[in-house]
């Protein structure tokens, strides 16, 4: 697996130090409000998991599975799926997402709007990357612990064909293994 890896953009350690921030600063603008996390998987799987485990307040937990790309590819499907949606009663909720990437954005608008339709008393969206470069929609995450150029990577939770999702840094795949 680690013959497939070019260049690592962020080590375990960084992981581990931004999460550890990012937490923190949930904790103050989430303290004494209910909060309802939804993970987006699988993507946001190990991220999420890393995450929620340093919050220091109860928190419900709940995700959705979408859908983006379909096999070994690197370019998105026109129309994300969204496959299992959230059965939790977020009236009277804030609402966090969380997701590995925002890249397109058109998954988590396409969740947001979903989300937004059952009426919680916030909702703001929280990813472990940023590729600002490739939007197409009018979203930014409320809070991000890395932004990346324009560059497929995989790792900590992010996958190529599936594979991949259980290395600990986030990478950049070499090119020839992308190339069908
Ligand atoms: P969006 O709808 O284009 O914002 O895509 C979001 C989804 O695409 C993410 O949740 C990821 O699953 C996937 N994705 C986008 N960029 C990458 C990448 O560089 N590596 C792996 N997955 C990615
Ligand atoms: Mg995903």
């Amino acid at each position: 697996m680690k013959n497939d890896i070019g260049e690592v953009l962020f080590s375990e350690a960084e992981i581990k130090n931004s999460v550890s921030v990012l937490a923190q600063k949930l904790a103050v603008d989430y303290k004494h409000k209910n909060l309802t996390i939804i993970g987006v998987l699988n993507g946001s799987l190990v991220f999420l998991s890393d995450l929620i485990r340093q919050i220091p307040f109860s928190v419900k937990i709940d995700t959705i599975k979408a859908s983006t790309y379909v096999g070994a590819s690197t370019s998105p499907n026109a129309e994300t799926e969204i496959i299992h949606n959230t059965n939790l009663n977020v009236k009277d909720e804030h609402v966090l997402i969380v997701d590995d990437i925002l890249d397109t954005g058109r998954t988590l608008s396409k969740i947001v709007r979903m989300v937004t339709k059952h009426s919680p008393i916030s909702i703001k969206v929280c990813v472990l990357l940023d590729k600002m470069a490739r939007r197409e929609r009018g979203i930014e995450p409320d809070y991000c612990c890395f932004e990346i150029e324009d560059k497929f990577v995989v790792g900590y939770g992010l996958d190529f064909d599936n594979r991949y999702r259980n290395l600990p840094y986030v990478a950049v795949l070499r090119d020839d293994i992308m190339i069908p």
